[in-house]
């Protein structure tokens, strides 16, 4: 079953909501060249996982506003496409969702100009609807877009670094990935007020399941067929990426040399190899256990929230970040 079917969240009313950013933007004429490609983007595709995290965190409140909620999953919609423009232009990627990256499409300016004005009307959003609370403000907008800024720009200054530690890996991982899919929750819950430490809960628990994704996503690309990927296989490495199966398979005294002599000028037939070596060295096989780890502590948490009904949908979650092929 589809994850949006399990939670009973229909599709179409969450990208609806999501044209809607656009549609009833007073600022933003329908016609304009901004608005259209707004639209086409998110047309193109996307599973929208994280507007369902945010109506999930919600069923854990007694209080759902369904206006503003509805709103909030639109906007977590917006800040993870912004984010996912940026992130193909600094990754040089030319394929999104297997069409041509909107970069590739409007050139790079113009699509720095798309992506700063999603987040900035998500920003403008948030603030407004932080101003009207009194116990605490929403972050989705600071906390998780610095976060995923920051997390990015680790990335980007360990480059062919073999010396990142694990630690660090994981690390930027959390702001990266984990932490926008907490916040998610997070503010769902918080929309419909939520205990805090039911809030707090749902906050570790996307956490744990943004780990867990991201770590998945890094074995994916050494596993899975370019055709699936939408990129070629072991390009994170090629690109310089060093992840979890390279940090693991780094301890291999034998391999290390050969994976730290891959710089941004080595031939593809030698990464090629190497990206092969990475996955006979049972690199992939730790990743892969310590991504179930994460899910594991997941379902711990589900645990500790078995009185709400809602639980059942963390669970949903769970087995479809568990389960699912990519
Ligand atoms: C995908 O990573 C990218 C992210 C998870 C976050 C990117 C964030 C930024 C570029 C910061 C800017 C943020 C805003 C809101 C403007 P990946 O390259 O590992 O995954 P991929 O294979 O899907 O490209
Ligand atoms: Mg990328």
């Amino acid at each position: 079953m589809k994850l949006d079917e399990a939670l009973g969240i229909p599709l179409r009313s969450v990208d609806r909501e999501i044209e809607n950013m656009v549609k009833y933007d007073k600022d933003l004429p329908r016609s304009s060249a901004l608005a259209k490609s707004i639209i086409d983007l998110v047309r193109s595709g996307g599973k929208r996982v994280r507007p369902l995290m945010v109506i999930v965190g919600s069923r854990f409140g007694p209080a759902p506003d369904e206006n503003k909620l509805w709103r909030l999953a639109a906007a977590a919609e917006f800040i993870h496409a912004a984010s996912l423009i940026h992130d193909d232009i600094i990754d040089d990627s030319p394929v999104r969702r297997g069409q041509k990256a909107l970069h590739i499409k409007l050139g790079v300016s113009e699509a720095v100009h798309v992506g700063n004005y999603m987040s900035a009307r998500v920003i403008e959003l948030i603030s407004a609807y932080s101003a009207e609370r009194e116990r605490y403000a929403y972050d989705l907008s600071s906390l998780a877009t610095t976060e995923l800024c920051l997390g990015e720009y680790e990335q980007l200054s360990h480059l062919f670094d073999y010396e990142v530690s694990v630690e660090e890996y994981l690390e930027k991982s959390r702001k990266k990935t984990a932490q926008l899919m907490a916040a998610c929750l997070r503010i769902g819950a918080q929309s419909a007020g939520a205990d805090d430490e039911v809030a707090e809960l749902l906050y570790a628990f996307g956490e744990k399941l943004g780990m867990a994704f991201q770590i998945r996503d890094d074995i994916l690309d050494f596993t899975q067929s370019a055709e699936k990927l939408g990129k070629p296989a072991g390009s994170d490495l090629r690109k310089g990426q060093v992840t979890l199966p390279v940090l693991f398979a780094l301890e291999d005294e034998e391999l290390a040399p050969s994976i730290r002599a891959i710089a941004a000028e080595t031939p593809a037939e030698l990464t090629d190899a190497v990206i092969a070596a990475i996955g006979r060295s049972g690199a992939l096989e730790r990743s892969e256990s310590l991504s179930a780890r994460y899910l594991d502590e997941a379902q711990a948490i589900i645990h500790r929230l078995r009185d709400y009904p809602a639980h059942r949908d963390l669970q949903a979650l769970l087995q479809y970040f568990g389960g699912r092929e990519s």
